[in-house]
């Protein structure tokens, strides 16, 4: 590592908290009701995918066009069915390791700032117990350029008062890890190896994460 981190950047959806399981059943009801196949494994290439564009796939299987107006209603459909399953989140669904983590990031003076592509983030957040650690929130309200461009993690820099060298991201999305690199950013991939081998390291969650390795 050349340089010390002094700002770290977490993705929310799947690095902080375990939301594609509720993406999928809300995009799955949308599916069923359209009647076009959407499995699990086509689930998981929505990874950190902008809610526009997650549409614009799975319709893409459908064979058939459909107006602004139809996806607009679609989106809006989805993200309410969405909603029901996230209130229902609280503090036990943050996954394992992450307040530890921003514990000791808080303890050690390391600024934090979330760069999700979700609208939803902040109510994630409120719901989770984690809004209060975060200096900076990016979210999709924020960024118009989704992941894999750079545009939320440089935000995110840019909040923080640091040059992109010294921010760490955490990530769970290809998407993700390639909008990271290019921003100019160390990035931890969180999840599986093969899938996140271009990031800086890859570790299957937070749990006991040692970030000295990156402030030394
Ligand atoms: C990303 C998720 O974090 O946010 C995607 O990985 C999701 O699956 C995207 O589509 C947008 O989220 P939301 O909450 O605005 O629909
Ligand atoms: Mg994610």
């Amino acid at each position: 590592m050349t340089e010390t981190i002094k700002g770290v950047i977490f993705d929310l959806d799947g690095v902080l908290v375990d939301t594609a399981c509720l993406h999928y059943k809300a995009w799955k009801k949308m599916a069923d009701k359209l009647n076009i196949p959407f499995s699990e494994k086509d689930n998981e290439k929505l990874k950190g995918v902008s809610r526009k564009d997650s549409l614009d796939i799975i319709l893409n299987h459908s064979g058939r066009n459909f107006s602004e107006t139809e996806k607009h209603q679609l989106l809006l459909d989805k993200n309410n069915d969405y909603l029901k399953l996230v209130n229902q989140l609280n503090e036990n669904d943050v996954l394992g390791g992450v307040v530890k983590l921003i514990e000791e990031l808080k303890y050690k003076g390391i600024r934090i700032s979330l760069g999700s592509a979700s609208k939803n983030a902040r109510l994630i957040l409120e719901l989770t117990g984690l809004y209060h650690y975060f200096d900076y929130i990016v979210d999709g309200n924020m960024v118009v350029k989704a992941k894999p461009a750079p545009d939320v993690f440089l935000t995110g820099a840019e909040l923080l008062g640091l040059s992109p060298s010294e921010c760490l991201v955490f990530e769970d999305a290809q998407s993700g890890v390639q909008a990271a690199l290019t921003a100019g950013m160390k990035v931890v991939g969180v999840g599986e190896q093969a899938l996140l081998h271009q990031a800086t390291a890859v570790v299957p969650d937070l749990i006991g994460f040692n970030i000295e390795d990156y402030i030394k």
